[in-house]
């Protein structure tokens, strides 16, 4: 793969699997605007690879995934920009989710916020042993806004979705595995050779299948609520507890949200 990517290291093996491991470890992996491009570059080039055949996604470190959306880059969003931000966000997983080759997400750590988000726009996640997995965004001040609020009812049912984002509260991985949020927690092995494994038997199906595949179980996804999601992810960045919430965490305190 030619492309030189600043937050993004990649590796293909000769099972013609890549590696893609965001880098930007000082940030636990936060996915600022850059990461989210390079995302987007990268799966571009693996799409158009003949020697990429699957991709394997994970975060540097042993820390986190991705600790979601960067945070001092959202809290300079308004309505517009939010909004736009948030579409921006949808379409990337999205092309993630549709992909024609297979892509397992390893959660090694922290997956919060947009990092639970790529990691369930992925078609398959592996967690390690200290997978967290939250979507925090109301302690914000804030709504999920990468399809979050579609893809999780999706995958865990909208009673167990409607808790985890109206609390924030975090799940560990035995329990994502109990919902049906990831497929396989790997605690005494190596999560990415464990993933490797797996999909070096998903290969030995026929490409064309694999690729139909992910298409059919995609086409039961109804799309309607991607953008009513990112219209109150604009709305709500125009608020007063937005500004409290975001800057809050930037400044380390606990936010005081009024309503406004
Ligand atoms: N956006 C921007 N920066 C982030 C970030 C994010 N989502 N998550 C972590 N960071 C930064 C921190 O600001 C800190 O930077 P600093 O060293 O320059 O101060 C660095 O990454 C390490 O994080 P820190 O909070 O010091 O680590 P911790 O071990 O004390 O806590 C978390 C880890 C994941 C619990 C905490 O970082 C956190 O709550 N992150 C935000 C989670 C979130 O709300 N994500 C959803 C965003 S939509």
């Amino acid at each position: 793969m030619a492309e030189k990517f600043k937050n993004l290291l990649t590796t293909i093996d000769d099972y013609h699997i890549a590696l893609l491991t965001i880098n930007r470890p000082d940030k636990l992996n936060a996915l600022n605007s850059e990461v989210l491009d390079e995302l987007k570059q990268a799966f571009n080039a693996f799409r158009d690879d003949e020697n990429v055949k699957a991709v394997i996604l994970t975060g540097a470190g042993d820390k986190a995934f991705v600790a979601g959306a960067d945070i001092l880059e959202l809290s300079n969003l308004n309505k517009k920009t939010g909004k736009t931000t948030a579409q921006k966000g949808q379409k990337i997983f999205s092309d993630i989710e549709m992909f024609p080759k297979p892509v397992i997400a390893v959660v090694n750590g922290y997956a919060l916020g947009g990092g639970a988000e790529l990691a369930m726009a992925c078609h398959l996640r592996i967690a390690t042993g200290n997978a967290v997995f939250s979507l925090p965004e109301v302690s914000l001040g804030l709504i999920p806004g990468y399809g979050g609020t579609q893809r999780l009812p999706a995958l865990i049912g909208r009673g167990n979705a409607m808790e985890l984002i109206l609390t924030g509260r975090q799940m560990k991985a035995e329990e994502a595995k109990s919902v049906g949020l990831v497929n396989k927690v790997v605690v005494d092995d190596d999560a990415v050779t464990e993933a490797r494994k797996m999909l070096i038997s998903i290969l030995k199906k026929g490409p064309i299948a694999l690729a139909h595949a992910i298409k059919a179980v995609n086409s039961s996804i109804p799309d309607n609520g991607y953008e009513r999601e990112a219209e109150l992810f604009g709305d709500l960045c125009d608020t007063s507890d937005f500004q409290e919430g975001t800057t809050a965490f930037l400044e380390k305190r606990k936010p005081d949200f009024t309503g406004n």
